[in-house]
This record gives structure tokens, C-alpha cells and sequence, in this order.
């Protein structure tokens, strides 16, 4: 509403503040008027009783026209001790009041003229002062108050219109100056302010200060300074997630890689050699602590991983890697892996994030596995058509838990395994999304698990995708 904006306020402050000005000087100045009105029918009245002096008898049509022109019923003018003069006519109705101008103190004066103002009646007062130019002792009139009055009101009521004029220009110059020196200003660190808090990071946006007016320039310096230093602390805060959360990245896939080490280990505590067989258990140990670590470490955050290396890469070498990595884990037991990959299948991946990504899958799978009863098959097979190639990982398990398929490719949130952080199939999604694919569940239930890898064949031109 325009009565809560800064410009309108001062409007009509202004207005009221120059209203009650204007009281003051009013109350003094209707007074003052009254008293010189009735000063000044004083004097006229003292030119009329001179036609005494030339006569000392004078018509009464003389008389009642002087008195008329005058503005009063009678007169009376004592110029010394003995000598007299008075003109007097009918006076409608008898004095009602007397009113000494002689000294009179200021406040009886003002007292005396807003009761007359508020008396409407029209009444006979009679006025008592000194003659002008030392004529005489004393002059003495009666008169209407009717007139008086009248002269009084309008001369109220100009000023009043005077009074709200003034006060309407200055509240316009105000409204205007105001809005021109602080409403301006303000509105633009406001809008400063708005921009940079969509965009903080941008340094841009931080606010430059030009306000003339010192007050606000030393708020927008005080803001220019806090913007600078938040704008720093966003970037080292952005730095630092990005580094925690690739720790966490790091650490999630050296564990794994970590375990397979340890079933080498284990083969080497086996050896008939017995300084090999006295070191063993010591980079078992080595080797534990350092797993330990990596699952602390994956406590932290969720990570940008780098932009995929795209090359033409042999998907069955990558899937035999994988294959061997862990039938490690589970040889002897009745787990069996397979592969079903078209001989020289080349399909357009980064060879080691698509290895990551298989042996998450297959080691899931694995797991699962091995926590029913140890029996079953795990299967990847490829293929393609004509817009993309597909990868299957499938196991002949127990099916995804509930709290898994809620919140599957979500970190930290489906993992249900004990020891698993909950980031391998995340992780494994987010890198598929990174070569343009997906990951998704293909199948789930009690006969088995399948999740299905797109890789798209098409190549991005970046300058017509930008078109
Ligand atoms: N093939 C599968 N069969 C049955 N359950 C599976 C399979 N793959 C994944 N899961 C379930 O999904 C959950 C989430 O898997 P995810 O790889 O994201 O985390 P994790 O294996 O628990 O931990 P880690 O981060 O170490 O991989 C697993 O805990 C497991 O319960
Ligand atoms: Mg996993």
C-alpha cells in the first residue's frame, strides 16, 4: 500500500507537520487581525466625530452617514477634562460585551478571538482604546459583531488555503526528493541484494557501491564486504564437498579393491615358505586396517565423478576381468559366473569406470548369494542393436530386499547388507549416466536378479547440440 512505502509516509507527514505549523502561526495571527479591525473602526470612528468640531450641532442625517461609513452605533471621543465629542445612533439591541484595546495582554486577545469566532450571534459590543496622533484621552464605539466576525472568517479561511497550499508543495518537493535521494538508492542495493542471493557464487553480482548519500554507501560497503567473503566461503565450501565426496568415491572402489587383495593374501598364508607364512597374517592385518579406513571414510558425502575417457573398448576383456576378480571370492563354494559376450563386441565406453561398474553389479550379486546358500549362477551377457549396446548382470538369487528397491541408486540409503555402505549401485548408475546410458533394474524376485546397462551408439557433436 502506498502509505507503508518510505516516499508516501514522508508525504503525509509532511503535510500534517506543516498543518500544525500552520495552527500555531494561525491562532496568534486571527487574534492580531481582530485587534487591528477593531483598531482600525476605532480611527474611523475618531474621523467622524470630527465633524464636531466644526459644529457643534449637526444634522442627524449627517450623523447616521458618518456613523454608517464608520461601521459603528455611537461614539465617543474625550479630548480633555472638560471637552466631549459624541455622535450616537439607534443601536439594535443593547451591549452585550466591552472590549479595552489599551493594553490588552495577548493571551486575553486570542481568548476573545476564538470566542468569537465559535459565537455565531450577531451582538453589540462596545470598544474602548486610545485616540490616534494624541487627539483626545480616550475613544469609545460600539459596534456589530456581524461584521466583524465575517471579516474574521474570511480572513481564517485564506489562510487555511495558503497553509494547505504551502503544505501541499512542500510534501510534493519532499515526496519527490525523497524518493529521488533514498527511495532510488534503496531499491537498487534491494535489487543487488536479489541478485546475488540467486546467484551467490557469481562474483558479478556482488553489490558495487555508488550511493551519494553517506549512510548508504557505508551500508552498501558493509554489504559489498560480507557479499565478498560469503561469495569465498561458498567456493571453498563447494571445494571441499567436491573433494569429500570424491574421497568417499575412492574409497568405496579401493575397499573393493582391497578385498580381492585379501583373498590373494589368503592364498599367501597358505605358502610352505615360512618367512612367507610369518609375514602373512601381517598384511592381513595391514590390509584390514586399510578396508577399515576406506569404510570410515565412506561415512562422508556422494561425489562428482570425471567425465568419462570414451574409447571403442572389448567388452568380453573387460567381463573376463571382472569374472576372474571374483571367482577369487568364491572358489570352491557352488557359485559359478559365466559370460555370453559376442567375440569382438567393441562398444564405446571408459574401460575402467565400465569395470567399476560390472564388478559392483557382479559383486552384489555375489554377495547376495553367498548370504542365501552359497549356491547359484551369475551371469553377464552383451549385445547390441541398432541405437545402443546392452549389458546384462544377472543371478540366479534371493531377489532385492524391500528397503533396496525403494531406494535403489540412492547412496546410503539402500544399502541392507552388513558392511555394505550402501554406494555401489549409486555410484554404478551415475557413472552410466555419465557415457549417455543407464543403469536399471531389469528383473527381481526369489529366481533372480537383472540389472540392465544401455550405452548409447550415437556420438553428441556438442556445436549442433548446442543449436
Ligand atoms: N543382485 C542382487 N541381489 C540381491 N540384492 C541385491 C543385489 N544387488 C544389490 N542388492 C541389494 O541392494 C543393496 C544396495 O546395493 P549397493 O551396491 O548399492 O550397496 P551395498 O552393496 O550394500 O554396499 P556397497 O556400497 O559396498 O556396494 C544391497 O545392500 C543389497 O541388499
Ligand atoms: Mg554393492
Amino acid at each position: 500500500m502506498f502509505l507503508n512505502t518510505l516516499s508516501g509516509r514522508f508525504l503525509v507527514l509532511t503535510i500534517l507537520f506543516v498543518m500544525l505549523a500552520e495552527v500555531f502561526i494561525f491562532v496568534p495571527s486571527i487574534a492580531r487581525f481582530r485587534q487591528d479591525y477593531m483598531a482600525n473602526h476605532l480611527e474611523r470612528a475618531q474621523i467622524a466625530s470630527l465633524a464636531l468640531l466644526a459644529d457643534d450641532v449637526i444634522e442627524p442625517d449627517l450623523e447616521y452617514e458618518l456613523l454608517k461609513n464608520a461601521g459603528v452605533f455611537n461614539v465617543v471621543l474625550r479630548r480633555d477634562e472638560i471637552r466631549q465629542l459624541a455622535l450616537s445612533s439607534e443601536m439594535p439591541a443593547p451591549v452585550s460585551d466591552t472590549f479595552d484595546l489599551r493594553d490588552p495582554p495577548a493571551g486575553t486577545l486570542i481568548m476573545d478571538a476564538l470566542a468569537r469566532l465559535l459565537n455565531g450571534e450577531d451582538e453589540v459590543i462596545r470598544v474602548i482604546g486610545h485616540p490616534v496622533q494624541d487627539a483626545g484621552l480616550l475613544i469609545e464605539v460600539t459596534m456589530p459583531t456581524a461584521p466583524l466576525r465575517e471579516a474574521m472568517l474570511d480572513y481564517g479561511i485564506r489562510i487555511l488555503a495558503l497553509s494547505a497550499l504551502i503544505s501541499a508543495v512542500t510534501a510534493t518537493l519532499l515526496f519527490f526528493s525523497v524518493r529521488q535521494l533514498m527511495v532510488k538508492p534503496i531499491k537498487g542495493v534491494v535489487s543487488a541484494m536479489k541478485s546475488y542471493a540467486a546467484a551467490p557464487e557469481d562474483t558479478r553480482r556482488i553489490i558495487e557501491p555508488s550511493a551519494s548519500v553517506r549512510e548508504l554507501g557505508e551500508a552498501e560497503s558493509a554489504l559489498k564486504s560480507m557479499q565478498t567473503e560469503l561469495t569465498s566461503m561458498l567456493r571453498q565450501r563447494e571445494r571441499l564437498a567436491s573433494l569429500g565426496s570424491a574421497v568417499a568415491k575412492v574409497s568405496h572402489d579401493l575397499r573393493n579393491i582391497l578385498t580381492t587383495t585379501q583373498l590373494f593374501a589368503d592364498r599367501i598364508e597358505a605358502s610352505e615358505d615360512p618367512v612367507v607364512a610369518r609375514m602373512a597374517p601381517k598384511l592381513m592385518n595391514s590390509i584390514s586396517r586399510a578396508v577399515n579406513l576406506c569404510e570410515r571414510t565412506l561415512a562422508f558425502g556422494k561425489a562428482e565423478e570425471p567425465p568419462p575417457a570414451l574409447t571403442l573398448v572389448a567388452l568380453s576383456s573387460v567381463v573376463q576381468d571382472v569374472i576372474e576378480a571374483e571367482s577369487l571370492a568364491v572358489e570352491g563354494s557352488d557359485l559359478s559366473f559365466s559370460a555370453d559376450v559376442p567375440v569382438g563386441l567393441m562398444v564405446r565406453a571408459d574401460s575402467e569406470q565400465l569395470y567399476r561398474v560390472l564388478s559392483n553389479l557382479a559383486r552384489n550379486a555375489r554377495q547376495a548369494l553367498v548370504a542365501t546358500n552359497g549356491v547359484g549362477e551369475i551371469r553377464i551377457s552383451a549385445g547390441e542393436d541398432d541405437a545402443s549396446w546392452w549389458i546384462r548382470v544377472s543371478d540366479t538369487g534371493p531377489g532385492l530386499p524391500a528397503r533396496a528397491q525403494q531406494h535403489l541408486f540412492t547412496p546410503f540409503q539402500g544399502g541392507v547388507s552388513k558392511g555394505g555402505a550402501g554406494l555401489g549401485l549409486a555410484i554404478a548408475a551415475e557413472l552410466i549416466r555419465g557415457h549417455g546410458g543407464s543403469l536399471s533394474l531389469g528383473e527381481t524376485g526369489p529366481e533372480g536378479t537383472t540389472f540392465v546397462i544401455t550405452l548409447p551408439k550415437a556420438v553428441i557433436d556438442n556445436e549442433q547440440a548446442a543449436e
